[in-house]
C-alpha cells in the first residue's frame, strides 16, 4: 500500500471518503446503472444468453478489473481532478505534459455521456408514476408498445423528466464529497440491492425461474457471433465505468491506506452481481408470459410492463422495479458529472455551486439533442444514426475504450514501476498479474477492437 500523493499534496480529510466502505459503495454506485439493468439484459437477450454472459464475465475479470485498478490508481496518486492528476503524474514520471489530455478526454466523455444518460434515466423516473397508477393493468401488448412510443413522441414531458434527473443529480453532487456523494451512496446502494433481491424473489415465485437460469447460464456457443464478443467486451468497460474519468475522480477521494486491488475487485463483483440479479429479476417474467428476451432497448420499457400488467401484484412490483432503476441511474449520474465539477472548482477556482450550475446547464442543453432524436429530430441523422445513436456510438464505441486504453498505457508503460508498485502493494502476486494484464493483454485487445471497428481486420 502506498504513502501516496508523492506527485502532489493530499486532499483534506473533508475531501476524502470517510471509510473504505463508502468508497466501495460510491464506486459501485457509479458502476451499477442503466448499463446493468437496462442494457445488460437486452444485449444478453439479443446475443443468445449463456455464451454471451460467459464472455462478458471473462472480460470483466481479465480486462475490466485491471483497467479499473489503473484508473483508480491514477486518481488516488494524483489526488486531484482528472486533468491535474494526469498532469502531475506525467511530471512525476518525466513524461510529456500532453498526457493531461487523457484527463480532459475523461471529463468531456463523462459530460457527453451524462447528456443522454439523464434522458434514459428520465424514462425510468416517468415510469414510476405510470406504473404505480395501474396504467398497464390489462393492457394488450401492442397497447403497451404504443404507450412507450407515445411517451417518446412528446418532447416537453421528456424534457421535464430529464431535467428532474439532472436537478436531483446536481442537488447531491453540489453538496460535495462527504455530505453529498458519500451520504447518498451509503443510503441508496444498500437500498438498491434490497430492491433487486426482492424483485428476484418475486420473479422466482411468479415467473419461470428455471428457464431464465438456463437461458442466462447455459452457454450455447452456436448463438455467439464475433460481433457479440465485441459487444460483451465494450459492455464490460461501460458497466464498470472505465475510461470516463468517474473512477479516477472517485479514486482521488480515496485514502492512501486502502488497497486498490481489493476494493476494485469488490466493486467489480458488486457490479456483476447487480447485472446478473437484474437478469434473474427480468427473464423469469419475460418467459412466463411467452415474451421475447431479444426485445432490444424496449425490453424493460415494453416487454416487462406487458408482464407487470398481467401479474398478481404487478403494479406494486413494477413500481418497485422502476424505482430501483431510477436509483441505479442516479448514482451513476453523480459520477459522470463529478469529474467536470472537480475540474471547474479546482482548476477554474469556482465554487461548487457555480460549477454545478454551469456544468448542469451545458448538459441540459446537450440533452435536448437526445430528446429530439425520438420525435421532432428523428430524421436529423448522420450516417443513418440519430443524434442519440451517434452520441451513444461515439462514447461507448470510441471515447470510453480510448480513454481506458490511454490510462492503461500510462500506468503500464509511462509511470515508473516503483510508483505503481507503491500504490498497488508491489510485493504481491496480484501486482505482478496486474502488470502483465495491463501491459499486454489490455492494450492488445483494445487495439484489436479498434482495428476491427475501422475495418482493417475482420473478426
Ligand atoms: N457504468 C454505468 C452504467 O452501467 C455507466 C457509466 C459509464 C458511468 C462511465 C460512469 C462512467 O450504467
Amino acid at each position: 500500500m502506498s504513502n501516496s500523493a508523492n506527485a502532489s499534496t493530499s486532499r483534506a480529510p473533508a475531501q476524502q471518503w470517510s471509510t473504505r466502505i463508502s468508497f466501495i459503495l460510491a464506486a459501485a454506485g457509479a458502476a451499477v446503472g442503466l448499463g446493468n439493468i437496462w442494457k445488460f439484459p437486452y444485449v444478453a437477450g439479443e446475443n443468445g444468453g449463456g455464451a454471451f454472459v460467459l464472455v462478458y464475465l471473462f472480460c470483466i475479470a481479465l480486462l475490466g478489473v485491471p483497467m479499473l485498478m489503473a484508473e483508480v490508481l491514477i486518481g488516488r496518486r494524483g489526488q486531484q481532478n482528472p486533468v491535474n492528476s494526469m498532469a502531475s503524474l506525467a511530471r512525476e514520471a518525466g513524461a510529456k505534459p500532453a498526457w493531461k489530455n487523457v484527463g480532459r478526454l475523461g471529463v468531456v466523455t463523462g459530460f457527453l455521456l451524462l447528456s443522454f444518460y439523464v434522458v434514459v434515466a428520465g424514462w425510468a423516473l416517468a415510469y414510476i408514476p405510470i406504473t404505480a397508477t395501474g396504467t398497464f393493468v390489462g393492457l394488450q401488448p401492442q397497447e403497451v408498445g404504443q404507450m412507450f412510443d407515445g411517451h417518446l413522441q412528446q418532447p416537453l414531458p421528456l424534457i421535464g423528466w430529464s431535467t428532474l434527473v439532472l436537478l436531483l443529480t446536481l442537488g447531491i453532487v453540489g453538496r460535495g464529497v462527504r455530505k453529498g456523494l458519500e451520504k447518498a451512496a451509503n443510503l441508496l446502494m444498500p437500498l438498491l440491492f434490497v430492491f433487486l433481491l426482492i424483485l428476484v424473489g418475486y420473479a422466482s415465485t411468479t415467473g419461470h425461474f428455471g428457464e431464465a437460469v438456463e437461458f442466462m447460464f447455459k452457454p450455447d456457443f452456436e448463438k455467439l457471433t464475433a460481433s457479440g464478443v465485441l459487444i460483451a467486451l465494450g459492455h464490460a468497460f461501460f458497466t464498470l465505468s472505465i475510461g470516463g474519468g468517474a473512477m479516477m475522480i472517485y479514486g482521488s477521494y480515496l485514502s492512501p491506506q486502502v488497497s486498490i486491488a481489493r476494493t476494485s475487485i469488490l466493486v467489480a463483483i458488486l457490479d456483476t452481481a447487480a447485472a446478473l440479479l437484474a437478469g434473474l429479476a427480468i427473464f423469469p417474467i419475460v418467459f412466463a408470459y411467452g415474451l421475447e428476451p431479444g426485445g432490444g432497448p424496449g425490453l424493460i420499457f415494453v416487454t416487462l410492463p406487458i408482464a407487470f400488467g398481467q401479474m398478481p401484484l404487478g403494479t406494486l412490483f413494477g413500481t418497485l422495479f422502476f424505482l430501483m432503476l431510477s436509483v441505479a441511474a442516479l448514482t451513476s449520474a453523480f459520477s459522470l458529472i463529478e469529474p467536470a465539477i472537480a475540474w471547474l472548482t479546482e482548476k477554474r477556482l469556482m465554487s461548487r455551486f457555480k460549477a454545478s450550475v454551469l456544468g448542469g446547464s451545458g448538459i441540459w442543453l446537450l440533452s435536448l439533442g437526445t430528446v429530439f432524436s425520438f420525435n421532432i429530430g428523428a430524421d436529423w441523422t448522420l450516417a443513418g444514426k440519430t443524434f442519440f445513436e451517434s452520441l451513444d456510438y461515439l462514447i461507448s464505441g470510441w471515447m470510453l475504450p480510448l480513454g481506458g486504453l490511454l490510462m492503461a498505457l500510462f500506468t503500464a508503460w509511462v509511470m515508473k514501476p516503483e510508483a505503481t508498485a507503491e500504490e498497488l502493494d508491489g510485493d504481491s502476486a496480484a501486482y505482478r498479474l496486474w502488470l502483465v494484464l495491463i501491459r499486454f493483454l489490455v492494450p492488445v485487445v483494445i487495439m484489436v477492437i479498434f482495428l476491427q471497428a475501422i475495418g482493417v481486420i475482420k473478426l
